[in-house]
C-alpha cells in the first residue's frame, strides 16, 4: 500500500493529507517520530491562520534572554517551520528552547507530543476569513494551483480538497484529543481584538514571566501596521521566485470579517450548515465579525 500519490504537478498526499511540492516526502515521514524535547515549543495552525503572526509574536517573547541574535534574525529563522526542508534554514539542530510553527494535523504531529512532551499553542480562525486568505494565497505562491475563481476555489476549500485539507477535520481532530498534549487553544480574532491578553495568556501558558514593559513592547510590534513595516517579520525578502511579489502576499489585510466582501448569501449559508453539522458540540468560540 502506498502513503503516498502525486495528485498533480503542484500537489501530492501522504497518508491521505494533501501537500503542496514545496513540502519533501522525506521530511514528512520523519514527522511522527521527530525528536521532541520538554523544552520544544509547537504553534499548530490550519493554513491563514496566524501563522506568520505567531512566529513573530513567539520570537518576541523569548526575545533577549532565550534567543540568540534575536534582534538580528528574521522571524521564520527563530520560530521556523517543522515540517519544511529549507536548506538556509537550521530547524533541527538549535539550543533550547526550540520553537516552531506547523500545519500538521493530529494524524501526522509527532507522537512524542502526545505523552505531554514539548508545549503547543494551537490558533484558530473563521474558516469563512480563512477560505478568502487562503485564495488570495493560493494566487500568490506559485508552488500552489492558481485558482479559477473564488466559487471554485471556495467549493474545494469545503471538500477538503487543498494543502492540509479541509477547515472542519483539523480543527475538530486537534480538540478531540486535546487532553493528550499540553495545548491551549487561541483564537486569531481574539489576538485581534485583544492582543494584550491574548499576549499574557500565552506568556503564562510558557511560562514566561514577563513585565508589563515588556508585553507592551510585544504588542506594539505585533500589530499589523508595524509587523507589515517590519523586513525580520513580514517575509518580505523570502525567495522572491517561489512568489508573484504583484499580488498581496502574507501580510495582506488582517482583518476580521473580510469574508463579507467575497461571500454570496449563498456561499455564507452553506458554510453555516456545514460549520453545524460538521462542529457539532464544538465549545470554543469562533468570531466571524468585527
Ligand atoms: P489575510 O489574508 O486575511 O490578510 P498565515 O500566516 O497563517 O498564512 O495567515 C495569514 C493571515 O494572517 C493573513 O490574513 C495575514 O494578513 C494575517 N496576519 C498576519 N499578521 C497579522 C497581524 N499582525 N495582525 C493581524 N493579522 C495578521
Amino acid at each position: 500500500e502506498q502513503s503516498s500519490e502525486l495528485i498533480d504537478s503542484k500537489s501530492f498526499t501522504y497518508k491521505g493529507c494533501i501537500f503542496s511540492v514545496a513540502h519533501v516526502l522525506e521530511r514528512l515521514e520523519q514527522m511522527e517520530n521527530y525528536d521532541v524535547r520538554d523544552s520544544d515549543v509547537y504553534v499548530v495552525t490550519y493554513p491563514k491562520s496566524g501563522t506568520v503572526w505567531m512566529q513573530h509574536i513567539m520570537k518576541e517573547i523569548f526575545t533577549d534572554v532565550d534567543l540568540d541574535d534575536s534582534e538580528n534574525k528574521a522571524s521564520y529563522l527563530q520560530v521556523p517551520w517543522l515540517e519544511l526542508k529549507i536548506d538556509s534554514i537550521n530547524t533541527d539542530d538549535r539550543p533550547s528552547p526550540r520553537l516552531f510553527v506547523t500545519h500538521l494535523n493530529y494524524d501526522l504531529i509527532p507522537r512524542a507530543l502526545k505523552k505531554k512532551k514539548g508545549k503547543v499553542i494551537y490558533i484558530y480562525r473563521n474558516p469563512k476569513d480563512v477560505a478568502v486568505s487562503y485564495y488570495h494565497f493560493r494566487i500568490f505562491a506559485k508552488y500552489m494551483k492558481t485558482p479559477k475563481n473564488f466559487e471554485t476555489f471556495l467549493q474545494e476549500f469545503l471538500d477538503g480538497q487543498v494543502d492540509y485539507n479541509g477547515w472542519f477535520d483539523h480543527v475538530k481532530n486537534w480538540y478531540d484529543h486535546r487532553d493528550e498534549f499540553n495545548i491551549m487553544f487561541q483564537s486569531y480574532e481574539e489576538m485581534s481584538k485583544d492582543l494584550r491578553t491574548a499576549v499574557q495568556n500565552m506568556s503564562k501558558f510558557l511560562g514566561k514571566s514577563l513585565d508589563d514593559n515588556r508585553i507592551d513592547q510585544i504588542v506594539k510590534s505585533s500589530t499589523f501596521k508595524n509587523m507589515k513595516a517590519n523586513p525580520k517579520s513580514n517575509y518580505e525578502d523570502i525567495t522572491s521566485e517561489s512568489f508573484d511579489k504583484t499580488v498581496p502576499g502574507f501580510m495582506r489585510k488582517g482583518i476580521i470579517g473580510d469574508w463579507k466582501n467575497y461571500f454570496t448569501v449563498a456561499q455564507s449559508e452553506l458554510v453555516d450548515k456545514i460549520f453545524q453539522e460538521k462542529m457539532k458540540g464544538f465549545p470554543l468560540k469562533i468570531i466571524w465579525e468585527q
